[in-house]
């Protein structure tokens, strides 16, 4: 080493080195949040109505020499509360982080760093091709059950009381849900019209979760689940709804046979429902950046570009769009579309 480069002793640290211990303090708050869920301190706290840090500590089984700083992390995240002594939940972890919960999002957490492209940041960003699992896996059982756990964080609400008011949805008797995931959309409309029964059509690797969630709402008698392709010749014949959310980023170069498909599996007067996020006006950037950066991953850095040409679409195939609205996904706005099938 030489001597002349910088005198040690002389250094001044320039300033910014907050915005750096700011960013590592977000990623050891999660990793807190991470080991909460997976100590099940939520449940716990739930469970015993709270409790001191050595009652927290035996009950969770952690050592005791770290309990306090470890709840208070989680204070000042503003997931617990501490009354002089005494821990308990704080409102966002009774709302979300107790799996028995209606807006659980245990999966939604644990997925940004076990599931998804934000793991491996460096290796996603180079991808020239969407990831391929083994052909027609699909996405973990995990990934699925984050997606289902955001959906309903509003965005699957808006939708289905979307199709719910159509006009013809309670004379509805057939539901294809083309890529449907976790089947919660299934479920909702089935709930919402006794009458429905639905289909769920998804990639050999995803069938068993999506009948698990069936399962979990009693709805397996008239919900099935089916292994197929949305870019199948044929996706059957007479529904009267066919629901695609989410799927059609990566088929954006060739959309014209799955609209012809889907016009074609449709009873005449039927419901196509587009659920997809599209860029935003002149494909500018949106105002929360990690929130786009989610969405251009998920979506691999295509949402659907050209409303024109989606409108295009369901002319050429014999549609009439009877609404255009949007509904409010975890990374932003969405195009929700609803379209007649011409009646003769
Ligand atoms: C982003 S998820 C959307 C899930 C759900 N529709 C929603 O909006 O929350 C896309 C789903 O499409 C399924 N999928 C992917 N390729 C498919 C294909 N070629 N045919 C049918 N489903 C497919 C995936 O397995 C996945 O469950």
């Amino acid at each position: 080493m030489t001597n002349d480069r910088h005198a040690l002793m002389n250094l001044r640290c320039p300033q910014g080195i907050v915005t750096v211990d700011g960013i590592l303090e977000g990623y050891q708050r999660y990793q807190a949040l991470l080991a909460a869920l997976d100590l099940g301190l939520f449940e716990y706290l739930d469970r015993e109505g709270g409790g001191n840090r050595n009652e927290i500590a035996e009950g969770i089984g952690i050592n005791g020499l770290f309990a306090r700083d470890f709840l208070n992390v989680l204070v000042e995240a503003g997931l617990l509360v501490l009354d002089g002594e005494h821990y308990h939940n704080a409102t966002a972890a009774t709302g979300f982080l107790l799996p028995q919960g209606p807006f659980f999002q245990g999966d939604v957490v644990r997925n940004v760093a076990r599931h998804t492209s934000w793991n491996n940041l460096a290796a996603a960003l180079a991808r020239q091709d969407p990831a391929q699992g083994k052909a027609g896996t699909g996405p973990s059982a995990a990934f699925i059950a984050a997606l289902g756990q955001n959906a309903l964080r509003g965005e699957l609400q808006t939708v289905t009381r979307a199709i719910a008011s159509w006009k013809s949805f309670h004379k509805a008797r057939r539901l294809l849900d083309v890529g449907g995931g976790h089947g919660l959309y299934a479920i909702a409309l089935c709930q919402a019209n006794p009458d429905l029964r639905a289909v769920v059509l998804e990639q050999a690797g995803v069938v068993d979760t999506t009948r698990r969630h069936i399962a979990a709402y009693g709805l397996e008698d008239r919900i099935t689940v089916e292994v197929g392709d949305i870019r199948a010749e044929s996706l059957g014949s007479g529904h009267d709804i066919v629901l695609i959310s989410h799927l059609l980023y990566k088929f954006r170069k060739n959309l014209a046979p799955i609209f012809k498909s889907v016009s074609a599996s449709l009873a005449p007067g039927g419901l196509f429902v587009s659920n997809h996020w599209f860029c935003a006006a002149g494909c500018t950037v949106e105002a929360r950046a990690v929130q786009a950066l989610s969405k251009a991953l998920q979506s691999f850095g295509h949402p659907l570009c050209r409303e024109e040409e989606f409108d295009r679409l369901f002319a050429e195939n014999g549609f009439n769009v009877v609404t255009t609205t949007s509904a409010l996904a975890s990374f932003g706005p969405t195009r929700l579309q609803l379209a007649e099938k011409h009646a003769d």
